[in-house]
């Protein structure tokens, strides 16, 4: 008898294989972990004891063995039981859809439903409550439900810094230009140099009587530096300032307890360092704040303050094998444990770093206090631009960190499927024209 592993592969060969697709049956549900590594061939986590854990731990990824992979900064590799579970689901969605009657909870398109399991697993991991958290497409749309939501009128001004996102930073523009509040952007020092002259910076130089709103990055993309968020927002809620974190580069790189940070809303994404499929964002709003965003992308729910994520996370038909992703990339983070991968993201870029700083040509645009500092690393050569050194990369040995308009230099982001020795390929190739 075809097991459905044979069928899966069969799939991947052959067209004519779809019809027994359909012997899977609708009604069964779809596969744990477990069952899904046995039945795709993925081995299991190793132990973290185990000596070769971490080169065990990149062999659960597709990614090739021959190139390797420093930018998890713009869109992280998937795991191999995220792909299992995606496709399971998109055979299961393609070939018993007539099984469907849409009961309340169908499991077969996403945008109609609360999804309560993935967002109770994702907001344990950032220490919030179920109810606060939506599901989103990307931080942009995240960053957007807030921007647009929220009661200012003319004459209002938001404060961000001189290093934000445009997924970040332009609807507040947006609604600069529609509604005339004030978009202000601080300077922030590159290499950002201390907590306190980043605090200085934002609070100390910038707040007003007029100001309503901050918004700012938790981790800067464009130079990795880790930013005094909770000691800001305790500033602007003594002063009745609404603030919004930007975390797309932040969840899954560094600790995250949004409750301990205290701001009103957080906005960020599984698709860079979760290591979930792209299209998957997250908005957290604080309870007693919630009421006060009013809808933008309006359904059936567009009136939900029981569960404010509810209200958020509807946004009409999407792709539920896209959420089969997340909650895999969740459950995977918790198998091998959040601690440890941050832990390794961590020591990893803190090698990388520490090798680039005994080099008397590279300029570093990442802190020089490494409390500042985790999985993101950015700097230049004297005499090179970024595009140049991403090209000498890939044709050298086929690294590929990410150079960029916004990015000073080169931008290294180092995760769990990176390894010394692969940061160690990159820094020949920095030490023979950097000394
Ligand atoms: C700090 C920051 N904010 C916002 C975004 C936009 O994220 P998304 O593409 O998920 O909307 C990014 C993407 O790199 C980012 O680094």
């Amino acid at each position: 008898m075809t097991t459905r592993r044979e069928m899966m592969k069969t799939v991947a060969l052959s067209a004519l294989a779809l019809p027994m697709l359909s012997q899977t049956g609708w009604a069964a549900p779809l596969s744990s972990m477990n069952e899904l590594r046995k039945e795709f061939d993925i081995p299991p986590v190793p132990d973290a004891d185990d000596p070769d854990f971490w080169s065990r731990i990149r062999d659960q990824f597709m990614l090739r063995k021959d190139e390797v992979f420093f930018n998890t900064g713009t869109m992280g590799a998937m795991p191999r039981v995220v792909v299992a579970r995606m496709t399971e689901h998109l055979h299961v969605a393609a070939s018993n859809l007539a099984e469907w009657d849409y009961v309340a909870d169908g499991d077969m398109m996403s945008g109609y439903f609360p999804y309560e399991g993935i967002r109770t697993k994702a907001a344990k991991l950032m220490n919030v409550d179920m109810s606060e958290l939506s599901l989103t497409e990307n931080v942009t749309m995240a960053m957007s439900f807030v921007c647009m939501g929220l009661q200012l009128s003319k004459g209002d001004e938001v404060i961000t810094s001189d290093q934000e996102h445009p997924g970040g930073k332009s609807s507040w523009q947006a609604r600069e230009k529609r509604d005339g509040i004030i978009y202000r952007e601080m300077k922030i020092s590159k290499p950002a140099h201390s907590p306190q002259q980043v605090f200085a910076d934002i609070v100390v130089n910038s707040f007003t009587k007029k100001t309503k709103v901050l918004v700012l990055s938790h981790v800067i993309s464009g130079s990795g530096a880790i930013l005094p968020v909770k000691e800001i927002c305790a500033e602007a809620r003594k002063r009745g300032i609404f603030t919004v974190i930007d975390g797309a580069q932040a969840f899954g790189m560094i600790p995250l307890d949004i409750h301990d940070i205290g701001c009103d809303a957080y906005v960020g994404c599984f698709h860079k360092w979760v290591l979930a499929p792209s299209g998957n964002g997250f908005l957290f709003i604080r309870k007693d704040r919630a009421p006060e965003i009013s809808t933008t992308i309006a359904s059936s729910q567009w009136d939900n303050h029981v569960d404010e994520g509810f209200r958020f996370t509807q946004r009409g038909t999407g792709s539920l094998t896209l959420l089969h992703g997340l909650e895999a990339a969740l459950d995977f983070t918790n198998e091998i444990g959040q601690d440890k991968i941050l832990a390794r993201i961590k020591f990893l870029g803190k090698y990388l770093r520490d090798e680039l700083r005994k080099l008397p040509k590279v300029k570093m645009y990442s802190p020089s206090d490494e409390n500042m500092c985790a999985g993101i690393t950015v700097y230049n050569v004297d005499g090179w631009t970024g595009p140049k050194l991403q090209e000498l990369m890939w044709n050298r040995d086929k690294l590929r960190p990410r150079s960029s308009s916004d990015i000073h230099g080169l931008r290294h982001s180092t995760h769990i499927y990176n390894s010394i020795a692969e940061i160690d390929r990159c820094l020949k190739i920095i030490r023979e024209i950097a000394v």
